[in-house]
């Protein structure tokens, strides 16, 4: 056999790299369904109450009514805070936040931004992230914690009543609550639309590899 016939023999011997282990890809999802579950309802309950001048139309929210509107959003919650939890205990203990999240240099940042715009932004090793994406996946990671903190505040204000106070207080903890829905949301639209203009890393965040 010609070395090079064995040079492809092996490569296709070869298993792929695995890039999003079976950990990440379960908790990513469960998280992503908890997440859009929680936007849903919430619109639905801010909607008997609204903070602006403005409500959220019925066919994009979750829950037909205030009631139950709320029972999917505690229902979700359980979810959110159990994964998202084990997905911070596991990220940290793992060194994967480390890893893969950190450093983040302002100059880093600028520069991938600049390649990103044009279409410069190299895709070709899916296993470590840009400083866009790491700014990006740990900006939201801080952002999912604290749409959690403030929903709990708002939700029991009398027996977490210090939480309530370092938000500022119950009326304050909800535009803390809604303004970290709005960014998560705007997160969602840019990283799904990423995820479609680079489909080998939805492959990877489905299959691992
Ligand atoms: C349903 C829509 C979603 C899709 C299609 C999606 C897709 C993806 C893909 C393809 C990756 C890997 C990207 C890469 O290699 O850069 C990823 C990573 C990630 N996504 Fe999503 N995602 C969704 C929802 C969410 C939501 C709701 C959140 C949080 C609010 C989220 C947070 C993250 C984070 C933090 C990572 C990095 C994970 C790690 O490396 O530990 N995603 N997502």
């Amino acid at each position: 056999m010609s070395s090079l016939a064995a040079a492809d023999e092996h490569v296709a011997a070869t298993p792929a790299k695995v890039i999003q282990p079976g950990w990440v890809r379960v908790m990513h999802w469960v998280n992503a369904v908890a997440m859009i579950v929680m936007i849903m309802s919430g619109w639905q309950i801010y909607n008997a109450s609204p903070l602006f001048d403005f409500t959220f139309s019925r066919s994009i929210t979750l829950g037909g009514w205030l009631a139950g509107a709320l029972l999917w959003h505690f229902a979700a919650m359980w979810l959110l805070i159990v994964n998202g939890l084990a997905y911070l205990l596991v990220g940290l203990a793992s060194g994967r936040f480390r890893k893969k999240l950190l450093p983040i240099k302002p100059v880093g940042v600028i520069s991938d931004v600049k390649a990103a715009l044009t279409f410069k932004l190299a895709h070709d090793d899916l296993s470590v992230y840009n400083q866009v994406q790491k700014l990006l996946y740990a900006g939201i990671i801080v952002v999912g914690i604290l749409i959690v903190l403030s929903g709990l505040s708002i939700w029991k204000p009398v027996q977490l009543q210090w939480l309530t106070a370092l938000f500022g207080g119950y009326d304050f903890a909800r535009y803390v609550h809604f303004f970290c829905m709005a960014a998560i949301v705007a997160f969602l639209i840019v990283h799904v639309v990423l995820a479609i203009l680079v489909p080998k890393s939805l492959r990877a965040m489905i299959i691992g590899r």
